[in-house]
């Protein structure tokens, strides 16, 4: 047999799978989703089952808008028109059930789900167990979802005293951290600092959205006082935050097809976890943020990343099973997946 022949067929074969990496592929493997905001992922189909016409065709509206690319801070909006029509305990449980449901059919293992804790009429606390029953009850054999309490920039020390107490209370039940969001450079965080080492202290893992605007004044601080484990979007980033980050390689989490509705990037692969030569070594999972809003599986959230050409199919897996070391509950991986 020619040698030449013999060395090149299966290098072909390999290299044709490889770059004909499809979706139904993606779709296949074992998924972690470590940056979703469950008032952005209710599936659309259970919101219809309970808003009202008015609401569903309103929503439908501020879909589009977002579609067609909006300002980031025009995106915001939409939350408080999900939350009159998601406005009652059990229909967060049973949206938090359907989105389990949803993120299980895009094989996803396992799922951080972050939200800010409500005053639906019975408290907090209540809320919060509301939520655990949720997730209780949208956990199986194949898929395990965790809950992050969420935490602005604006909140008060007082909300913040209160959300890190119950997420130690409840750490037992599936509150595995806690997340700063909301609009990045509305608010001071400064004060929440003790509150937010206090949860990293008692073992919650603490992810803060950062650099999601160029306006940003505090992300040196952030990075160094709080040394989080993981940042959200690691857009925007100064020159100074990316310098810590060379020598402090903590993970992001890229949201690639929100980055680019809301016009933080252009094109996908300037995301500078792929472009800037600096943090080209920066570890990172691939997100969804917002699934309903932007209208993203996972699954599409890898395949938007594949088709960049930045990396190719064999690293886009690594980048897949890397992330499961990134979540904040290593449990799930003994489940027989
Ligand atoms: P909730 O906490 O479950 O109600 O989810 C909705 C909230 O998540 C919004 O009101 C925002 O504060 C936050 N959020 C969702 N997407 C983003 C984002 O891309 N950046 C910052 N905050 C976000
Ligand atoms: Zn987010």
């Amino acid at each position: 047999m020619n040698i030449k022949r013999f060395i090149l067929i299966p290098f072909l074969i390999i290299s044709t799978i490889a770059s004909s990496l499809t979706l139904e592929q993606i779709k296949q493997w074992d998924k972690v989703e470590l940056h979703l905001h469950l008032g952005g992922a209710y599936p659309k189909e259970y919101l219809r089952s309970i808003a009202t016409d008015q609401q569903m065709a309103l929503l439908e509206q501020e879909l589009e808008k977002i579609h067609n690319g909006v300002d980031y801070e025009e995106a915001f909006p939409i939350f408080e028109l999900i939350g009159r029509i998601v406005n009652t305990e059990e229909k967060v449980k049973d949206g938090l059930i359907a989105l389990c449901r949803w993120l299980e059919a895009d094989h996803v293992i396992y799922a951080e789900i972050r939200t800010g804790l409500k005053d639906m009429g019975q408290g907090e606390e209540h809320y919060l167990q509301t939520l655990l029953e949720g997730i209780r009850d949208g956990e199986t054999e194949w898929f395990t979802p965790r809950l992050l309490l969420s935490l602005r920039r604006f909140s008060t020390v007082e909300q913040a005293k209160r959300t890190v107490d119950l997420a130690i209370k409840y750490q037992a039940e599936g509150v595995v951290g806690i997340d700063i969001s909301g609009i990045s450079t509305l608010g001071n965080i400064r004060p929440l600092f003790p509150e937010l080492l206090r949860a990293k202290a008692a073992g919650l893992g603490i992810t803060v959205h950062l650099g999601e605007s160029p306006n940003e004044n505090d992300q040196l601080e952030i990075l160094e006082t709080l040394r989080p484990h993981r940042i959200g979007h690691a857009v925007f980033l100064t020159e100074e935050a990316k310098e810590w980050l060379k020598i402090h390689p903590i993970p992001a989490e890229m949201c690639l097809t929100s980055a680019l509705k809301v016009k933080m990037i252009e094109k996908p692969h300037w995301h500078p976890a792929l472009s800037h030569y600096a943090l080209r070594d920066m570890p990172y999972s691939v997100c969804t943020d917002d699934p309903l809003i932007f209208n993203v599986t996972l699954s599409d959230e890898y395949a938007l990343l594949y088709s960049t050409g930045v990396i190719d199919a064999d690293k886009l897996y690594e980048v897949c099973c890397a992330s499961q070391f990134q979540a904040f509950d290593q449990s799930f991986r003994q489940k027989p997946n």
